[in-house]
């Protein structure tokens, strides 16, 4: 069959690199792509927010799954639009409808969501503009640091977490001031959780529930989590204090009372959630959920899934997803992801990058870069994702870091500790 992938991240080349394993794929297009998934699959320009110039070429390609990597034409509709087309109905769409799709795009919707289908999460209140006063009064029954998130999709920038009251007050003032734009409209107000985070990833046929393995990123652009937030430095599979007990919570607890709370609300979701936790001693708590895998969690959550991809999509788009079990491979995966000088502050690009032939057989995913007359150029500030799988997490994290070594171009900067942790 023919599927096309929407994307054009680190994400997207480790989804590429997978599917192209699949004994069911005839042809894999990708829109837009990058120059490393050009290497498992046909590259087209399509922007994946022009809803119908995607169905047509879904129409004209015979492509029976579209797989949707961003979160953006997932909110904005990108399955309903198939949905609500004679023509494409039949297409399976890896990914949820706008409805689903809300459990990401609004931040005051999934902690509702979370509260009425008793899924533990940190306690919270939103506001608007209008509620200002009341919002500064709320902040004032919470203890430091106080954590303001806009509600809606911010760019991974949204979450801001305020030391003392006079900090937090005037972010909320500036939040709900447009300083996110749309995104603050509302603007959520949680209890600061103290623990150990981790993030497990779910496929769902809208039924049951096909675990993958989970994963543990590097938030922080400084060495010992310091500095801004980025999209991510650096993650590692599996995630040591994730054991039966705490995932047998995280099951009964959270990922259960999930889909029986989307199927009550009525919402039919087809693909993927990504439920971001906090393990405050030992019991699992929600901070977010994505409605899409993660980057770079992809780069190692599918280097250990050994199950055929491409057969857990169609079982999706039948409703079969039931039949197949989780065949998850022993062996640790771990990425470190480097990036452009300046990342995730203003960055140039366009930076020539050598010695990528010195790497061959590693797994190396591209997440900004671009060719130009046969050279690979910097186009991100995320470059790209040095993947490797070993017997222990050390000797994983110790392969990328030695891939990383014959590797350059100006500006270049990555985290010299991933994998490192703090329990
Ligand atoms: P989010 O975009 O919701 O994942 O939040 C970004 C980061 O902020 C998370 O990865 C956490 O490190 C931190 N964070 C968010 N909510 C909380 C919370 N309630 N308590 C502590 N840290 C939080
Ligand atoms: N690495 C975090 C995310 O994909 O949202």
């Amino acid at each position: 069959m023919n599927i096309l992938l929407l994307g054009s991240g680190g994400r997207e080349h480790a989804f590429a690199w997978k599917i192209a394993q699949s004994k069911l794929l005839t042809k894999l297009f990708i829109a837009p792509g990058n120059p490393g998934t050009s290497t498992f699959g046909e590259n087209i320009s399509l922007n994946p927010l022009d809803f119908e110039a995607v169905k047509q070429f879904v129409s004209s390609h015979s492509v029976s799954i579209v797989v949707v990597g961003p979160e953006e034409p997932l909110v904005k509709g990108i399955s309903d639009a198939f949905a609500a087309s004679d023509a494409h109905r039949s297409v399976t769409v890896i990914g949820p409808n706008a409805a689903g799709a809300q459990l990401e795009g609004s931040k005051d919707f999934s902690k509702a969501f979370m509260l009425r289908h008793n899924i533990p999460t940190a306690r919270y209140q939103s506001f608007t503009p209008a509620t200002l006063d009341e919002g500064k009064a709320f902040l004032h029954t919470m203890e430091a640091p106080y954590v303001l998130k806009a509600s809606g999709l911010a760019a991974g920038k949204g979450v801001v977490i305020p030391e003392t009251l006079e900090e937090a007050e005037q972010e909320l003032e500036e939040m709900l001031g447009g300083k996110f734009g749309d995104a603050g409209n509302v603007v959520v107000i949680e209890e600061f959780l103290k623990g150990v985070e981790c993030s497990v990833f779910v496929l769902t046929d809208g039924e049951s529930a096909f675990l993958l393995p989970e994963a543990k990123d590097h938030k922080r652009i400084g060495e010992g989590n310091t500095g801004l937030n980025t999209g991510g430095m650096g993650a590692f599979s599996p995630v040591p204090f994730c054991d039966e007990v705490f995932m047998e919570k995280v099951k009964s607890r959270i990922i259960d009372p999930t889909l029986q709370g989307l199927k009550a609300e009525g919402i039919i979701y087809k693909g993927f959630i990504f439920i971001g936790l906090m393990s405050v001693n030992g019991e699992p708590f929600v901070i977010e959920y994505n409605c899409r895998m993660g980057d770079p969690e992809t780069e190692v959550v599918l280097p250990r899934l050994e199950n055929d991809l491409v057969e857990l999509f169609e079982a999706v788009g039948n409703g079969t997803l039931y039949y197949h079990q989780p065949i998850i491979s022993a062996q640790h995966a771990a990425t470190v992801v480097v990036v452009s000088g300046g990342y995730p502050g203003d960055y140039p690009k366009g930076f020539p990058i050598s010695g990528l032939d010195r790497v061959e057989g590693e797994l190396v995913f591209h997440a900004g870069t671009k060719e130009n007359e046969g050279v690979l150029l910097t186009n991100g500030g995320r470059v790209l994702a040095f993947t490797s799988v070993g017997e222990s997490r050390e000797s994983a994290i110790a392969r990328s870091y030695k891939s990383i070594n014959e590797i350059c171009y100006e500006g270049i900067y990555y985290r010299k500790d991933i994998g490192k942790v703090d329990w």
